[in-house]
């Protein structure tokens, strides 16, 4: 079967930003940004872009493109005993995409709550009783047919996304990338616009060098970067493998990389400055009105909307942005999840793509329901713990030793740069073989401890 290709190089650049562009960039960057030293957090934030983000982004697409194959085949045609490492890959970006989709799923709710903005003063009792209300392991009261319904919309768009792979795909991308991204600019002029956003913005940006110096901030910085450039899932080897092979690589990856940093700092200046205003409106500091994690979107944000100037249909609208803004920033991070997925079945298995998509969906709605209960979230916390924190470091960890080790750092350097316009120095091979396996190792170690501490 002839593989399928990008339409054109641009719908593969914008396929990859919108997978690395998630709800990661919305809440976890600017909370990370802000817990970890602010402006300082910018400096181990773009050392580990540089040296760890980089380097394995263009050794994922380098692999998908060579080896013209998905995560899996990939690594079974460097050696059958590595095909492993690209099922477990795929195995937690499917994990992922259960949990992912019901989050999607609440979204389209509060984008639904957001016509009703007098929820908006209440957003944390109205968080606790649709979503939350046993903080235990205990599931209180069912299935949130709500939520359900939520998640049902989520994968019948997925399916409408991924129906026709890469050129369904390719106009799909043509606006979920630009239209939450030109939502963050409007959002972000806004919040700066308002009394008060200069002390937000204060907050996020204003150095505190002495962070440096703390190994969290480091360690941070690294499983941010990872996070959020879709690394260890198979996404970006599947999206390369659809390139052609002389497709440029080293431009591409760093148009994602940066694209991917632009939506992050957009967010966080967006979020940050209406916090700023809230705290001035409430009388209190901005350190005060910081919701860390999911909160951020599901709680504060919604109630510093509520507080707006211009009363109920500028803060209709407002809403409304803001959550069409998460959906079509979302969207394109789960389908990439589940095209990982799908691209490794369809190369093993030969099964085809209707076939796969729904079973794989009918699946996911399953699993998803378990996660739609009142007290689903305390379930969804804990596999995006381990699954979104531990299971990438072991893949990435794998990946160097397979790639900068197996194939060779420097062969992947020579084909990358072969093929691309920019050439990539000699770094890079350091980078794959002894810098990044080092640095992952310890990230996994520390966060490890941390765990039984
Ligand atoms: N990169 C996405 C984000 O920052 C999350 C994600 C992780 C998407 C892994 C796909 C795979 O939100």
């Amino acid at each position: 079967m002839k593989r399928q290709r990008w339409g054109t190089r641009f719908a593969f650049v914008l396929a990859a930003i919108g997978s690395a562009a998630g709800l990661g960039n919305a809440w976890r960057f600017p909370y990370k940004a802000y817990e970890n030293g602010g402006g300082a957090f910018f400096i181990p934030y773009f050392i580990a872009l540089f040296i760890v983000g980089i380097p394995l982004l263009i050794a994922e697409f380098a692999i998908g493109q060579g080896f013209q194959s998905s995560a899996p085949k990939s690594m079974a045609k460097i050696s059958k005993k590595f095909e492993f490492a690209g099922w477990w890959a795929v195995l937690s970006a499917a994990i992922i995409t259960f949990y992912y989709s019901v989050i999607m799923g609440w979204i389209f709710n509060y984008l639904l709550f957001s016509l009703n903005v007098s929820w908006g003063n209440n957003t944390g009792d109205f968080f606790v009783s649709f979503l939350n209300r046993s903080s235990g392991p205990e599931n209180v009261g069912g299935i949130v047919l709500p939520i359900a319904i939520g998640l049902a919309l989520s994968w019948l768009w997925v399916y409408f996304i991924l129906r026709k792979g890469t050129s369904s795909v390719g106009k799909t991308v043509a606006w979920t990338v630009p239209l939450p991204t030109i939502l963050l600019v409007i959002l972000g002029i806004r919040g700066m616009t308002l009394e008060g956003s200069a002390s937000g913005l204060e907050y996020l940006f204003s150095p505190n060098f002495s962070q440096l110096t703390s190994a969290t901030t480091w360690v941070e910085a690294v499983g941010q970067i990872f996070f959020s450039l879709s690394l260890g899932f198979g996404i970006m080897i599947a999206y390369g493998s659809y390139n052609t092979k002389k497709s440029d690589i080293n431009n591409n990856s760093m148009i994602v990389a940066f694209g991917n940093s632009a939506t992050s700092f957009l967010a966080a200046i967006a979020v940050f400055s209406i916090l700023g205003y809230m705290a001035n409106i409430q009388g209190v500091q901005v350190p005060d009105v910081v919701n860390g994690g999911i909160g951020l979107a599901f709680i504060t944000y919604p109630q510093a909307i509520s507080l707006l100037p211009g009363g109920v249909i500028v803060q209709t609208i407002f809403g409304l942005l803001f959550f069409v803004m998460l959906l079509t920033l979302g969207i394109d991070s789960v389908f990439s999840l589940v095209e990982a997925v799908e691209s490794a079945f369809s190369d093993k298995f030969l099964i085809t793509k209707k076939k796969f998509l729904i079973t794989f969906i009918t699946i996911g709605f399953l699993l998803g329901l378990f996660f739609s209960t009142q007290g689903g979230i305390f379930w969804l916390d804990i596999f995006d713990h381990f699954v979104g924190t531990y299971s990438l470091l072991v893949v990435g960890i794998l990946e160097t030793i397979i790639f900068g080790w197996y194939v060779g750092a420097d062969n992947i350097r020579e084909y990358v740069n072969s093929v691309s316009e920019i050439k990539i120095g000699k770094w890079f091979e350091y980078a794959l073989k002894y810098v990044i396996p080092i640095l992952l190792i310890f990230v996994f170690v520390r966060g490890a401890i941390e765990e039984f501490k």
